[in-house]
């Protein structure tokens, strides 16, 4: 096999998804542990304290170091290489967010005991859905009194429409957590509190009637899991790869990520079963992975360290080929051939010049202002990924400028930050008002922010009149060019150039959808 191929196939992108508080952060730190990529617990917690205020949100924004580091850890385990995509973790629900989702090959679920599936983790299962995403789910919090995990798994299947195979099973929970039984390899791992487990030192039995077994968890908890695991092994589904990388099936791993139990069974069996990097769709053709050709899309822009240089990143999940230092691409957007020299990797420990990067892995490449979320680059061939969607808005401001003289640098900021998928910018054919949108409303706070800091610009954001927006589309030119005439009150252009309808009510768009058919009303419109 080539290093090409050998090094596309142990490569295993993917991303935590959950609700806040679920145990995502203690969970990838725990990852990060068993990849050698730091050395003590307690190195990823210090960040995101961040999350439940704006101010500190901007405070730590402020170490961009960190934060542009932490948007991609890559570590080592076993014969594979793990990238793991941060998910921005603000209370906020956020676009970026589902971006990230976008550039992953796979997804694994966090789902706190005594809470059950959340409203986020609902959200979050719908996108990853989009793309039939293959997912693997961790029942957290074990150390604590829960739902029955009988209860639990029937929720998942029920809410998120998606078939369980548990793979381990827990033994009693809370104060009477003994451990967990893995259905496959036909083991009992204890749970032993206050140790920091790796695979050498905790306890493990081998099958129920291991010697020794009994005396560890008590005849009660023995009895009490082989009952159980009659009655699971009747009702809940087998294991089937098939299924589970078709994102029909969930295999199931329960444990407590802050006391590291049942994580490295998760973690073994992640990286032997999760989806190698997939094919993927541009608007002419497949890409595979297998290819020895490089291409890539831009999932997500982040303002750099320096912010007085306006320096930012883009990310770039490598989709097929080999990058090396220097190598020319073509940006098929703008047509425009760069050499990109001074890529940077992720790996977890230490920030660093990439050298070589290979489908599944993400390189940031220096921004000054060119590069758009969406773009794909390229050896030569012009073509452009799919799927990278913006999510039509449902909070609208009116920007105000407090010293007019700034519309210029106001402008200015408004499209770089809509570029990076800040907020969204949309300019009214009527009027001259610039219109921002945005999913979660801490997004303006952090415009108002940045536009102060990074460009100089004091704005404020006052309510309007528009409760959603439609990107429009119709084949037929006369048309759209009547339904322009006749709705221009409501049509807007975005920082792309796209025609958007903003609407000032929910039944007026309702309405205006009635009356032009032939017009098509897009709640997402694709980059590119
Ligand atoms: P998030 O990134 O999904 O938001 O969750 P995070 O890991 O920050 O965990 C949320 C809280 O849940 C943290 O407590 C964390 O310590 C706790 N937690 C995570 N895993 C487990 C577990 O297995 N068992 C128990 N009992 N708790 C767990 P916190 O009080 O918010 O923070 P801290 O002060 O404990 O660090």
């Amino acid at each position: 096999m080539s290093s090409h191929l050998q090094e596309t196939h142990r490569r295993r992108t993917f991303a935590i998804v959950s609700h806040p508080d679920a145990g995502k952060t203690t969970l990838t730190e725990k990852l990060l542990l068993f990849g050698g990529a730091i050395q003590m617990a307690g190195s990823v917690k210090g960040r995101k304290a961040a999350r439940h205020a704006t101010s500190d949100w901007m405070a730590l924004e402020k170490e961009r170091g960190i934060s542009v580091t932490s948007s991609v850890m890559q570590f080592p385990y076993e014969d594979k290489i793990v990238n793991l995509l941060d998910t921005p973790g603000h209370a906020d629900f956020s676009e970026d967010t589902y971006r990230v989702l976008t550039a992953v090959d796979s997804a694994l679920m966090v789902i706190d005991c005594a809470k059950g599936v959340e409203e986020r983790t609902i959200k979050l299962m719908e996108v990853c859905r989009l793309r039939d995403t293959p997912i693997m789910t961790f029942i957290n919090k074990l150390d604590r009194e829960g739902r029955s995990p009988v209860e639990l798994l029937d929720e998942v299947e029920s809410v998120l429409g998606i078939a369980c195979a548990p793979l381990t099973w827990p033994i009693g929970m809370g104060k009477r957590l003994k451990g967990v039984y893995h259905m496959l390899l036909d083991e009992v791992h204890i749970f032993e509190p206050g140790k920091n487990f790796t695979r050498q030192d905790s306890t493990i039995f081998k099958g129920l009637d291991a010697p020794g077994l009994e005396e560890a968890i008590g005849t009660e908890a023995l009895n009490e899991l082989r009952e159980e695991l009659e009655l699971v092994q009747g009702a809940s589904h087998p294991f089937e790869l098939d299924k589970y990388l078709a994102g029909k099936l969930t295999p199931v791993f329960f444990g407590s990520a802050v006391n590291n139990f049942g994580v490295q069974l998760l973690l073994d069996f992640f990286v032997e079963h999760a989806p190698a990097p997939r094919s993927r769709n541009t608007l002419g053709r497949e890409v595979k992975p297998e290819e020895e050709k490089l291409t890539g899309f831009v999932f997500k822009i982040q303002a750099n360290m320096d912010p007085a240089h306006r320096d930012r990143v883009a990310f770039m999940r490598v989709c097929s080929g080999t990058y090396t230092a220097g190598m020319k691409m073509l940006q098929t957007r703008t047509n425009k051939e760069v050499r990109i020299a001074n890529a940077l990797t992720f790996m977890a420990s230490d920030r660093e010049i990439v050298e070589s990067a290979y489908p599944g892995d993400v390189i940031g490449l220096h921004n000054h202002g060119t590069i758009s979320i969406g773009d794909t680059f390229t050896e030569g061939e012009a073509i452009s990924f799919t799927g990278i969607p913006n999510f039509a808005p449902e909070l609208f401001r009116r920007a105000r400028l407090r010293d007019p003289l700034k519309m210029k640098a106001l402008q200015k900021g408004l499209a770089q930050l809509s570029e990076e998928g800040a907020t969204q910018f949309f300019r009214p054919l009527m009027s001259n008002d610039l219109i921002l949108g945005a999913v979660g409303v801490l997004q303006f706070d952090v415009v108002a922010y940045r536009l102060k800091d990074e460009y100089g610009v004091d704005a404020t954001f006052e309510p309007v009149g528009v409760v959603t927006a439609r990107w429009i589309h119709c084949d037929d030119a006369k048309k759209l060019e009547e339904f322009r005439e006749k709705n221009a009150m409501n049509l807007g252009i975005d920082a792309a150039g796209e025609l958007v309808y903003l609407a000032p009510t929910r039944v007026n768009l309702q309405l205006a959808q009635e009356r032009s058919p032939a017009v098509r009303f897009s709640a997402t419109r694709e980059h590119a």
